[in-house]
């Protein structure tokens, strides 16, 4: 059975009932689903001391240099020596508020590869792409971006597809969105990707919920969530972690 994930991502934001509670009320993971959860730097070596098995600890986002004069950067290593197992990389707010380019996101993946860390690739499309019909080419050029030669050292990549007019908007792609969506992306993993990632697991984020992760999951083919707004509340990011075993 292949492993899903849901991953909460809490940018720069607590959970309002607090840190520890939160974990508390997160607890084991449900069967064959792995619980990834991403709270800012300051929190990760709290979370990763706190966390049970079956739960496990991303960065947001770590430099694209292993070490040096960069202010106010947090190296991979130092990431992974927090606890952190995973790292964000790619994420939309990384590539529009801070003008991440898809080779800063390419240099990131290598470093995060060779310090030990599993890459969470996001890609996604703006609204203007989708209408214009160029969504394939569009995330497979992002695919492509990302095939460092590093990946060839990876033991695992996951990836997730985060429609930008998705994000925090209240609005979720379909079901049916996601599922020729991802098709599209898996095709690209394979044409541009080392023949050892082709099954990498592919997420979707994008305004996820209680309510709408039923319809998102009846495909069956979305190997998990990368949530944001909902995942600081454990109930809810419990219900969708939930909704993938069903
Ligand atoms: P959202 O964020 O669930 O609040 O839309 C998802 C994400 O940015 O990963």
């Amino acid at each position: 059975m292949r492993t899903r994930y849901a991953v909460a991502n809490w940018k720069m934001n607590l959970p309002p009932e607090g840190i520890e509670a939160y974990l508390g009320a997160v607890g084991r993971a449900p069967g064959g689903t792995a619980l990834v959860v991403a709270p800012p730097f300051p929190y990760l070596d709290n979370v990763a001391a706190m966390i049970e098995d079956g739960l496990a600890v991303a960065a947001q986002n770590c430099a694209e240099q292993l070490s040096g004069a960069f202010t106010g950067e947090v190296s991979a290593a130092m990431i992974r020596g927090l606890g952190a197992r995973y790292v964000i990389l790619g994420h939309s707010e990384r590539r529009n508020l801070f003008h991440e380019t898809d080779a800063v996101v390419a240099r990131k993946l290598t470093v995060a590869i060779e310090t030990g860390l599993t890459p969470i690739l996001c890609v996604g499309e703006d609204l203007h792409v989708r209408d214009e019909e160029r969504v394939d080419a569009f995330l497979a050029d992002q695919i492509k971006a990302a095939a460092a030669a590093a990946l060839e050292k990876a033991a695992e990549i996951i990836v997730a597809y985060e429609p930008v007019w998705a994000i925090g908007t209240g609005r979720n792609a379909t079901g049916a969105v996601c599922a020729e969506t991802t098709g599209g992306i898996r095709e690209a993993i394979r044409r541009f990707w080392p023949a050892k990632h082709a099954e990498a697991a592919i997420l979707y984020g994008g305004s996820v919920t209680p309510e709408n992760v039923d319809e998102l999951v009846s495909d069956g083919r979305i190997d998990g969530f990368l949530v944001g707004g909902a995942s600081l509340d454990s109930g809810k990011f419990m219900a969708i972690a939930g909704a993938l075993t069903r």
